[in-house]
């Protein structure tokens, strides 16, 4: 019998200079690089199974099964890989999270760079890491970097896109580069009200601030790059926690607020940290949670604060990690199997 299936796992990762703003015109560019850190500790496993016998795509999340409008992203990336690679059948998607799904702790980043490599591997051995993470992009700018591990940057879009310019995230530092731990501050296991990508949109159309943001960013993502090639935790630190609350102001002056009082009472936490003599430095994504970048040696007793902070629920440790890979790849019968 003819099986075509594959698992690959992934992890998310935070951005450090944030990816906040989107290229108008087709093909998900980013309007303003950005550099991430691949995170341990929180993993998607995704399997894809190309089969003869299904009226067409499914995807399962989270063993829940999605209709077209909430899994479109991923039913557009099963499509493209069927035609590149002339499938001729249909894919069910099964992805799970060991970590709550679209709540601003990147299952997107994680979820698609684990979707785009099993469709792929399920099919071919012949695409290389760059354009897997430009198929990984195309559902979630971030997903393309978490096709790497450790440090990963990705560039900004062409200024007017045609939809098919190849952009993909490059690794810029191994995970020991830098010796670092992310604090995690879980603030609520469920949903956040307003995606990442019509946050974006609300955002640019209507925070007066949208332009110093764009303007902004490349120069912070200059600065911290230069920071990170150096192994300068305490400013990679603060460019990254400059980059992030920069990011919040604007959205929030176009009436976008991701933030709990959960969220503030963390981010005060951090500085009392700080004021104390220990370096930590706070970045927030398109949610509610804190993320706390810490030294290794600092990472437990910080932990303990931040599990005490009121509003924080339990407190992830996840250091750099690796990037995506295939588990296991099934492309035509058992003898082929890797
Ligand atoms: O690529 P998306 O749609 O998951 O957007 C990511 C947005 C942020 O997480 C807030 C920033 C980033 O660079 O990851």
């Amino acid at each position: 019998m003819s099986v075509r299936e594959a698992v690959a796992v992934a992890h998310p990762n935070v951005a450090l200079s944030k990816y906040w703003g989107k290229r108008e015109g087709p093909g998900n560019y980013p309007a303003v690089p950005s550099l991430s850190v691949t995170l341990s500790g929180m993993t998607t496993r995704t399997r894809v199974r190309w089969r003869d016998d299904l009226p067409g795509d499914r995807v399962v999340l989270d063993g829940r099964e999605l209709c077209a409008q909430q899994g479109w992203r991923a039913l557009a990336l099963v499509d493209r890989v069927r035609r590149e690679l002339g499938v001729g059948a249909h894919a069910e998607v099964e992805s799970r999270n060991d970590f709550p799904t679209a709540s601003g702790l990147a299952s997107s980043a994680s979820g698609f760079a684990a979707l785009a490599l099993a469709a792929v591997a399920s099919c071919s051995e012949a695409w290389d890491a760059a354009r897997v993470s430009d198929l990984a992009r195309v559902a979630s700018a971030s997903a393309a970097r978490s096709l790497f591990g450790g440090f990963v940057e990705l560039d900004a879009g062409p200024p007017s896109p045609r939809g098919g310019e190849v952009l993909a995230a490059r690794p810029v530092a191994p995970p020991e580069h830098l010796p670092l731990v992310v604090l995690v501050c879980v603030t609520t296991e469920g949903p956040k009200a307003v995606g990442s990508t019509d946050g974006m949109r609300a955002t640019l159309a209507r925070s007066p601030y949208a332009r110093a943001w764009l303007e902004y960013a490349p120069r912070a993502h200059a600065e911290l790059r230069r920071a990170l090639l150096a192994r300068d935790f305490e400013a990679v630190g603060e460019l990254a926690e400059a980059s992030a609350l920069a990011m919040h102001a604007s959205a929030i002056a176009g009436g976008l607020v991701y933030w709990t009082g959960a969220t503030v009472e963390a981010l005060a936490a951090v500085r009392a940290v700080r004021a104390g003599g220990t370096p930590a430095f706070a970045t927030v994504d398109a949610g509610p949670h804190v993320k706390v970048l810490v030294r290794p040696q600092d990472a437990a007793g910080v932990r303990v604060t931040m599990g005490g902070v009121p509003g924080v629920l339990r407190v992830i440790e996840a250091p750099p990690g690796a990037g995506a890979r295939v588990e296991r790849a099934q492309r035509a019968d058992a003898r082929e199997a890797s």
